[in-house]
């Protein structure tokens, strides 16, 4: 077997084998592996005319296929798949060659792959690979991690098959080692809260407005030709104006309502607990998920006492609707914001220098919260590097006070009809928690000083204080 290759792929799933075609179509030679050997045999035979691929039935076959330094792409199911299949394959490559992973895989599994090949004079790059199997053949957004010596190498092939926008490509080298499956497994947070906020808006325009999931598709094509204008808005707009063919029914309405959620979601809120960042709209995502799939609780609680819910006429539905648009994108602001100062947080932690206007420069296309709303974040942190919210940038500011009105109109409007918006009121409590004088913290110190002793600052000086609250009269200790 010669050394043609500038690419390999072994985990011929659909991910894996679209995004061989993906580096086959761009004209790379793609050296393609999968466990069972059925598989490759399949790709080249179906789609071995679009362009030059190397089939290997054997993992010694697959690293001779690929010239140096060698380049080969995992894509199988993260965890301890992904585990066997390094070492299948570390024990035939030499130093200087490059392993990337393209699963969803923990940034933190990443972390410790990339430092044990690093031993072993390897690179491991964790790569976030986002836009589903459409994205993988057509142009995903690659959010890359690992060295930048690797990224020397791998940036051209990944820029050259991403999507792109602009002219730009939606690729980049995120930062070091499990930087890169980080802001993966952020962008996939934010997912889950963008589309919760949405399920949301859905919900109050159905059970409020009294519209018909027709009438919402209708709605949601409309915003989605301004500010909320989005892939998941448009998405939604299709799956609402979908009719079920077996019964004529709309199609969201025979559909289970109990989410499901493969856990890149869940993780972005337990590493967020652990950065002790505030992801409160994902957080609310994530559990409403599980609320969802709760059916004994529900079962126990369906019938008690809830709000009113008087029906509105066609004025005041219309009105209550832009109520909704403003609600629907102040909230998103917030998450997005969330989001950003969470992987702030994590680079001070991981050390990772992260350009953020360059992760929101590459999820304009090719990912599943593509949406021209990031290259309004994309242009904020080009003017201002070290933005340290959204919140900062003239027009996010202007459209979040223009929302107030609408916003808390639609949470108040909500809460008295016993709709529950989960994620919506989270993100005007996260606001409102921010931009607070003073919050009811201070108490929850002098609570903890009193039954634990935990100690308090104080406003008027320096210091940390505990009270005697056993002997009233004894002053505060100075610690
Ligand atoms: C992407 C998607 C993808 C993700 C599922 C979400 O970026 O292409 O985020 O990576 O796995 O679409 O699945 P769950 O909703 O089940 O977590």
């Amino acid at each position: 077997m010669n050394a043609s290759a500038s690419i390999g792929v072994t985990g011929l799933g659909v991910m894996g084998r679209n995004l061989a075609r993906n580096f086959a179509r761009h004209g790379a030679t793609v050296a393609v592996h999968n466990r069972s050997a059925g598989r490759t045999r399949a790709l080249v035979q179906e789609f071995g005319h679009e362009g030059t691929f190397v089939a290997a039935e054997s993992a010694e076959e697959f690293v001779a296929a690929l010239e140096r330094p060698r380049k080969l792409i995992i894509m199988v199911q993260a965890g301890p798949a992904t585990d066997a299949v390094i070492e299948e394959f570390v024990p035939l490559l030499d130093a200087g060659d490059i392993v990337v992973d393209g699963g969803n895989a923990h940034f933190a599994d990443t972390r410790r792959r990339e430092a044990a090949l690093r031993e072993r004079g390897l690179h491991f790059v964790g790569t976030g690979i986002s836009g589903g199997e459409e994205g993988a053949l057509n142009g995903p957004s690659v959010m890359v991690g690992g060295s930048t010596e690797s990224y020397a190498v791998l940036g051209p092939l990944f820029e050259g098959i991403s999507a792109h926008v602009d002219g730009e490509p939606c690729a980049a080298h995120i930062g070091t080692d499990g930087a890169g499956h980080f802001v993966k497994m952020v962008h996939n947070g934010i997912e889950y809260a963008d589309m919760q906020l949405i399920a949301e808006a859905y919900d109050l325009l159905r059970q409020v407005a009294g519209y018909t999931p027709a009438e919402i598709a209708a709605v949601f094509r409309r915003w989605n030709a301004g500010r909320l204008g989005s892939y998941l808005i448009e998405i939604t707009a299709e799956v609402l104006a979908h009719t079920d063919q077996a019964t004529g029914a709309p199609f969201v309405d025979v559909v289970a309502d109990a989410a499901g959620q493969k856990g890149t979601g869940r993780w972005t809120v337990q590493t967020a607990l652990d950065l002790a960042s505030p992801v409160t709209a994902v957080a609310q995502a994530t559990f409403a998920r599980a609320a969802s799939g709760q059916s004994d609780l529900r079962a126990a609680y369906r019938g008690l006492p809830g709000g009113t819910t008087p029906p509105l006429s066609r004025t005041e539905a219309e009105r209550f609707t832009s109520q909704v648009e403003h609600a629907l994108y102040a909230s998103k602001v917030i998450a997005y914001d969330q989001g950003w100062t969470m992987i702030q947080d994590a680079a001070a932690e991981y050390g990772w220098k992260i350009d953020l206007g360059a992760v929101a420069r590459i999820w304009r296309g090719g990912c599943i919260i593509r949406a021209a709303f990031l290259d309004r974040i994309r242009a904020a942190y080009a003017a201002d590097r070290d933005l340290v919210s959204l919140l900062g940038e003239m027009e996010f500011a202007m459209e979040i006070t223009d929302a107030q009105v609408p916003w808390r109109e639609t949470v108040a409007s909500a809460t008295r009809r016993g709709i529950p918006v989960p994620a919506i009121s989270a993100a005007l409590a996260h606001y409102d928690t921010l931009r607070a004088e003073r919050l009811p913290a201070a108490l929850l110190q002098a609570q903890r000083d009193y039954f634990g002793a935990h100690t308090y600052a104080r406003v008027d000086r320096p210091g940390q204080f505990h009270t005697h609250w056993a002997t009233p009269g004894r002053p505060e200790t100075t610690n």
